[in-house]
């Protein structure tokens, strides 16, 4: 059996060092904020080359605050893409704010610029990218259209920790960039959480504020906030395990070039691509077929693990019925959603068992 992810074994690489954060924080009972949080922000900040960090309880929440310290409230659109997971959209429903979708670019999966300035109306209030599988949007071209149109460009780098566009990383590109840190993400807690990633500083005291009941100082609030704050655990624990994402995302660089390198010029299995002028961080590993479905019961069978990021396209989702799409919006999404295939990835995978999965791929391509 070939896992998706393995999170146990991460764990057992690192456990002392682990258990002993964890000890800390019982010792000291600063279980929610406190010094490991403050010093996980500073690390991570610096880590991404912003100002400030501001550590939370979800990406969904860090997706939240950052808009509305953008200033995104109701009767505002926020574009986004319609292929990515659905807190994306989510936090923009949170606002009060209506979604707008545009494409990706089937080639990355990231928003497909040229289709970017038709969205605008102004009504416009914020562009939110996502570097959807851990390779960042086509940056440049997003950020010009904003500027002339005068609005503001969030990143969602919850599964892009470490990427880089042009040599400038994740988080540090728009005016902030939100991070999830999921268990199962490139830089998991060992729960929930999340951060935002500014060198605004007024987005930064509004972000701060807002994570923790609006309040400046204890019991004066000053604005109308919301209970986000990261626990004490969680800022400890990240805090050991920042120090291994750089080995952590190289091991994982290495496993998506032998895959590409055995699955290359394979019928039935097109690999992912990383843009010459990006790092690609690999979150995700996906491979296009178009026999998915056949292709991931075949694995099923020979004991590897797959996912499927994402199925359904949030245009397409039940719960956003009220935004009145149809199929054909958003066909380079719907073609990706039929099409997409998660193969294993995580650090601690072997060359063997890379080898493994591709050998089950090509022989399941042959069937297709
Ligand atoms: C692209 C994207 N945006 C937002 C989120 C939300 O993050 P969280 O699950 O930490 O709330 C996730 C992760 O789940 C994600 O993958």
């Amino acid at each position: 059996m070939i896992p998706f992810l393995d999170l146990k074994a991460q764990y057992l690489s690192i456990k002392p060092e682990i258990d002993a954060a964890v000890m800390k924080i019982l010792e000291s009972s600063q279980f929610v904020l406190g010094e490991e949080v403050a010093g996980f922000e500073r690390d991570f900040a610096a880590y991404c080359g912003a100002r400030h960090a501001v550590a939370v309880n979800s990406g969904t929440s860090a997706l939240h605050l950052a808009l509305l310290a953008a200033g995104v409230g109701p009767g505002d659109e926020v574009i986004t893409i319609p292929f990515t997971f659905v807190a994306t959209v989510s936090a923009i429903c949170y606002t009060g704010a209506t979604p707008v979708f545009v494409d990706i670019d089937p080639s990355t999966f990231t928003m497909d610029p040229s289709k970017l300035e038709e969205a605008i109306t102004p009504r416009t209030k914020a562009i939110l990218p996502v570097h959807l599988y851990g390779q960042m949007a086509d940056m440049d071209p997003l950020l010009e259209i904003a500027r002339r149109h005068d609005v503001a460009v969030i990143e969602d780098a919850c599964q892009a920790h470490g990427a880089e566009y042009r040599g400038r990383r994740a988080g540090s590109v728009g005016v902030s960039g939100c991070f999830s840190f999921y268990p199962g993400k490139n830089l998991g807690a060992y729960g929930e959480g999340g951060i935002v990633v500014t060198s605004n500083d007024e987005h930064a005291k509004m972000i701060r504020m807002l994570r923790d009941w609006g309040q400046e100082q204890r019991y004066h609030h000053k604005l109308k906030g919301f209970n986000y704050r990261m626990e004490g655990m969680q800022g400890a624990i990240l805090r050991v395990k920042l120090r291994y994402l750089e080995q952590w995302t190289e091991a994982r660089r290495t496993h998506a070039r032998h895959y590409s390198k055995l699955l290359a010029g394979w019928v039935g299995a097109e690999v992912p691509v990383e843009a010459p002028d990006r790092r690609h961080v690999y979150h995700i590993y996906a491979v296009r077929s178009a026999d998915r479905d056949g292709l991931q019961r075949l694995l099923q069978a020979e004991g590897v693990h797959t996912g499927l990021h994402y199925p359904i396209p949030v245009h397409l989702q039940e719960a956003h019925a009220d935004l009145g799409h149809t199929v054909g919006d958003f066909p380079e999404s719907e073609a990706a959603a039929r099409q997409v295939l998660s193969l294993p990835m995580f650090p601690e995978m072997t060359a063997v068992e890379v080898e493994q999965v591709a050998a089950a791929v090509r022989q399941e391509a042959y069937v297709v």
